[in-house]
């Protein structure tokens, strides 16, 4: 059968950048998995990124000695406030993002939903959001080490692209977005993932094809580099080269069986620099990947031990390659979170999903404790 026992979802957190990312002339040669300290690097991305935690994870009551100290903390309305003073545990992050409106970020759907079953009609299994309240997350922004980090804001609502499902092993539109309660207050329009109009989205697209950079990627997911199993408290980065659209879709057949490519296959395939280091796991999903330090997508999985042919030139040994294969999803096919054309109506919308959702809440609530 396809040979998809090795695909896994993970994330990936490092970051990599266009030859050409060498930004306004600075030099900061980036090595796999390295710290990413300068929040002034000039590398945009560590503006907009955001870190997010597991459900229900914050500091305030990690600890008794903590909880003790922080009992005030117990008469604050969070729900009101939307946010808690509370700095996040490394080891509890679950996934990456960018803000893309103060009160909106975008992250991969696999982050926010979860596969509940298949649908009949094409095989594929379907994804439902996670509830907001039960599942809830905290987000941190504006920092790029989690010591830094002290203000957690809270979900409202989880949003998943409407065609988010999962074929032979892949997530197809891994895209999510998190409508946050309140507005995180770092947020200010260069703390905010650039918003393309639809022609430079394209134009982004087209030039990537056509040039094959390398890309960055960051995150806080865990790193082979630093310990296999500890998150790290600041940004990584590393480096990865895009493979055009043909390409891609020529190793990724196996996957695609049962799709059309055209409009289901929203992924793109990068190639890591070097063998070691570079493996990222968990917690990286859903982080910003730039290339020319402009926004290209969002980090969906790793396919581990991944074949892929030789050159064609080196005639004498057509031995297949194995590599980690890294999928991303490229945010032009997400015009409607990403474009200006379509900001306003993504920011009506969402409100309306926020109210919606409020409403049945209300009418449970009553429906609990009848007067
Ligand atoms: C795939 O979808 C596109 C766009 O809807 C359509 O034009 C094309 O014919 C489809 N391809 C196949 C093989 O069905």
């Amino acid at each position: 059968m396809l040979c998809l026992r090795s695909l896994m979802l993970l994330v990936l957190s490092l970051q990599f950048v266009t030859s050409s990312e060498d930004i306004g002339g600075r030099r900061r040669r980036i090595i796999n998995g390295e710290d990413l300290r300068d929040w002034n690097s000039g590398y945009l991305v560590t503006n907009y990124f955001t870190w997010i935690s597991n459900q229900h994870f914050c500091g305030t009551f990690d600890s008794f000695g903590s909880f003790f100290t922080n009992v005030k903390s117990i008469f604050v309305d969070y729900d009101n406030k939307g946010y808690w003073e509370c700095s996040p545990h490394p080891q509890s992050e679950k996934c990456g993002g960018a803000l893309v409106t103060p009160k909106i970020v975008q992250t991969a759907c696999h982050c926010v939903g979860a596969a509940v079953g298949f649908l009949k009609k094409n095989g594929r299994e379907r994804f439902k959001a996670h509830d907001p309240f039960a599942d809830m997350v905290f987000v941190y922004h504006g920092s790029t080490s989690t010591d830094d980090m002290h203000r957690g804001y809270t979900s409202q609502l989880f949003i998943i692209h409407e065609k988010c499902s999962k074929k032979n092993g892949i997530v197809l539109y891994d895209y999510g977005i998190i409508a946050l309660k309140t507005s995180v207050d770092s947020a200010s329009p260069t703390n905010l993932a650039p918003v393309y109009s639809e022609k430079t989205l394209n134009r982004i697209w087209t030039d990537v094809n056509v040039k094959e950079p390398t890309c960055l990627f960051v995150g806080f997911g865990q790193f082979l580099s630093i310990d296999d199993w500890a998150s790290p408290t600041v940004m990584q980065h590393t480096w990865k080269v895009f493979q055009n659209y043909r390409r891609c879709y020529s190793w990724m057949r196996p996957q695609s069986v049962g799709l059309n490519y055209t409009t289901d296959g929203t992924w793109s395939c990068f190639l890591h620099v070097y063998d070691t280091n570079s493996i990222v796991y968990k917690g990286d999903s859903g982080s910003p990947v730039t290339c020319n330090n402009e926004y290209f997508g969002l980090n969906s999985a790793i396919i581990l031990d991944f074949k892929i042919p030789s050159h064609p030139k080196l005639r004498k040994d057509r031995k297949k390659i194995t590599t980690q294969l890294v999928i991303v999803a490229p945010i032009i096919f997400t015009p409607f979170v990403n474009t200006a054309e379509q900001r306003r109506a993504l920011i009506r919308q969402v409100n309306k999903r926020v109210k919606k959702h409020e409403n049945a809440r209300t009418l449970f609530r009553e429906a609990e404790s009848p007067p």
